[in-house]
């Protein structure tokens, strides 16, 4: 019997090689002015995409969701609450089931394990929403916002302000991929994993980039391009709430933080924001800020992942005949 491989899934940001990094963010900002003026893109046509979401989402579901409508695939939401798995159900029965009805899946879980066991026994590729562990669209997205508005990444300077938390481990192994130097200022004990940090150093060894975690906020940012924040309490931690509110006091993205960077540097979030804890009103609403570029890009660059996993054969037809 021929053996079946796995289909592509990104449940890591390192799933994908840097030069594939590089692709995808190239086909997001292809991608943005033909979504804006609603010229028709029929990549997605046929293709049913699962979205399967265990946690709150505004931008992430909503973008995927968008991004398969206007390339004229149907996405199917699904609430984990309103599935069977509330009830007891086993991932990995739940994963063959709804591979077998859709073409891809999107999940945001609470545990990264779930999105390996989909990987696993979905038979479909499985694309990570956000997990404990990482957000790599959301750094996709990101490094475009960066792409679109420096005219470059290698060789620039991202210093992380808070917890290292998913969207900070994402930074840091898509920063390393594509060349740029990364460094994360946090409290003792809110280090980025030991196993994200390791493999981000190796990669940034390929690229000739630096990875570094510092405890003060102004040695990152000194000389930096972009400044990105995240919240303080993620979502699963809220019973750890008047804890953090305290060891991440001194770790507030305000002006005179920003003043330590370039002039031109990008305030970056990924939202929401919780205002007066890790970034000031004026801040986020300053001259620096990008955060809802940011927020908008989350669309196109749905669209480039999704088409990366499901349609590049597609795509490489459309190119092929103009070289
Ligand atoms: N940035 C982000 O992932 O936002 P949502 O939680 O609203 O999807
Ligand atoms: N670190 C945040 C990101 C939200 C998009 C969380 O996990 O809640």
């Amino acid at each position: 019997m021929k053996q079946q491989l796995s289909p592509r899934s990104i449940l890591s940001v390192s799933d994908l090689t840097g030069f594939e990094l590089f692709e995808i963010i190239e086909r997001a900002t292809e991608l943005k002015p033909q979504i804006k003026s609603h010229h028709t893109i029929s990549t997605l046509y046929g293709q049913v995409i699962g979205l399967l979401f265990e946690k709150p989402s505004t931008r992430t579901r909503a973008s995927f969701e968008t991004a398969t409508r206007r390339l004229l695939g149907e996405p199917v939401y699904l609430s984990s609450s309103e599935l069977q798995t509330s009830r007891g159900e086993r991932p990995e029965d739940t994963a063959r089931i709804l591979g077998s009805y859709f073409d891809a899946i999107v999940a945001r879980v609470h545990s990264h394990k779930t999105l390996e066991d989909l990987a696993r026994f979905g038979g479909v590729p499985i694309i990570n929403a956000l997990s404990d562990l990482e957000h790599p669209t959301q750094a996709i997205s990101d490094l475009f916002t960066i792409f679109e508005t420096k005219g470059r990444m290698r060789g620039l300077r991202l210093a992380f302000i808070g917890d290292g938390n998913n969207v900070c481990n994402s930074l840091l192994l898509s920063s390393a991929l594509i060349g740029m130097n990364m460094t994360v200022a946090c409290p003792e004990g809110y280090e980025p994993k030991a196993e994200v940090l390791d493999k981000a150093t190796m990669l940034a060894k390929e690229t000739g980039s630096s990875i570094e975690v510092v405890s003060e906020p102004k040695e990152a940012t000194e000389g930096s391009d972009v400044i990105y924040t995240d919240v303080w309490v993620s979502m699963g931690e809220e019973d750890e709430r008047n804890k953090r509110i305290k060891d991440f006091a001194a770790y507030r993205v305000d002006r005179e933080l920003l003043s330590c960077a370039k002039p031109n540097a990008l305030v970056m979030h990924c939202l929401p924001a919780h205002r007066g804890e890790e970034i000031t009103e004026e801040v986020i609403s300053g001259v620096n800020s990008v955060v809802w570029q940011q927020a908008e890009n989350k669309l196109y660059g749905a669209g480039a992942v999704l088409e990366f996993l499901l349609a590049r054969d597609i795509l490489e037809e459309k190119i092929a005949p103009l070289l």
